[in-house]
């Protein structure tokens, strides 16, 4: 195989082409990696992918993460405990076979609100909706790099609270109490700014707004700098929005990344598997 790689847009991402996920060699796979390090978000089209294959395809690049989680608990296909649905069709009780339901997900990465987080996760498209429900990145390297010196000052060497209260789809994750007070909040401390493992550069890890707290600050201040920042980075120039296809595969990074997801119409299907790839160390600083 030939494999070649287009930029999806300035900030983050690359379409790797011509590999069937199915049949990588290892050097294929090499380049796979490097994309994903360099890129943050990789996209593969055309891939015809069962469990079995996207389990193999994910253990490439470490151990696995059990699924989150969420709003009625761990949801997994029968047999595949590793992989978490993300859907909004309903069984023949009427439950929502998957997680996320149908309307808008917000800005978040996965699973921060863990000490040692999945270094990466990935979807793979089962069934789509004729339109809505795109996926949006940024990438947090670029708008690390771009950072505004004062909202650099501000911040400093300070952590942020990550809370494990709600999820994107705004559900209370199973058996969690209700709470929008960042102190008695679930969830984990990490630096700001990180020095991502692989490529060395900075990024900065915000994981989701809500219950969001910097250390060190009072609710006010907090609050009022954390509003600057998020309106920092989600300017048009660091996001990539995937319209997606049958048969996508999109992996990205947790450290570098955030996203978000488009609601859509909820009698249309959209059924999406997914994989997360276990964290190899806790976050670091980047001093
Ligand atoms: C996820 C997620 C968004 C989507 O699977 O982590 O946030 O587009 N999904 O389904
Ligand atoms: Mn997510």
């Amino acid at each position: 195989m030939v494999v070649t790689v287009r930029p999806l847009c300035d900030a983050v991402g690359v379409e790797v082409m011509g590999v069937d996920l199915r049949r990588l060699s290892d050097a294929d796979f090499r380049e796979v990696e490097r994309a994903w390090h360099q890129r943050s978000v990789i996209l593969l089209r055309n891939q015809q992918l069962g469990d079995d294959d996207l389990l193999a395809f994910s253990r490439r690049f470490g151990e696995l993460d059990p699924p989150p989680n969420q709003e009625r608990g761990r949801i997994s296909p029968p047999g595949y405990p590793d992989i978490y649905v993300v859907s909004n069709v309903l069984d023949k009780n009427g439950d929502p076979i998957g997680a996320l339901g149908y309307g808008e997900a917000v800005w978040h990465t996965d699973m921060s609100y863990l000490d040692m987080p999945p270094d990466a996760s990935m979807l793979y498209a089962l069934e789509i909706p004729p339109s809505g429900g795109n996926t949006w990145f940024c990438g947090m390297q670029a708008a690390c790099d771009a950072l505004p010196d004062d909202l650099r000052q501000r911040l400093g060497d300070r952590r942020v609270k990550h809370d494990g209260t709600y999820n994107s789809g705004g559900y209370l994750r199973k058996g969690v109490t209700p709470t929008d007070d960042p102190f008695k909040a679930p969830g984990a401390w990490h630096p700001a700014i990180l020095k991502h493992p692989a490529n060395g550069r900075p990024t900065l890890y915000l994981g989701r707004r809500r219950n969001s707290y910097i250390e060190g600050l009072s609710r006010e201040e907090s609050d009022a700098l954390l509003e600057d920042l998020w309106a920092h980075c989600t300017q048009p120039q660091f996001l990539y929005e995937h319209v997606w296809r049958l048969g996508d595969l999109v992996m990205w990074d947790n450290r570098s990344t955030m996203h978000r997801r488009d609601p859509f119409d909820g009698t249309a299907r959209r059924i999406m598997h997914r994989t997360q790839i276990k964290g190899a160390n806790r976050p670091v600083a980047f001093t």
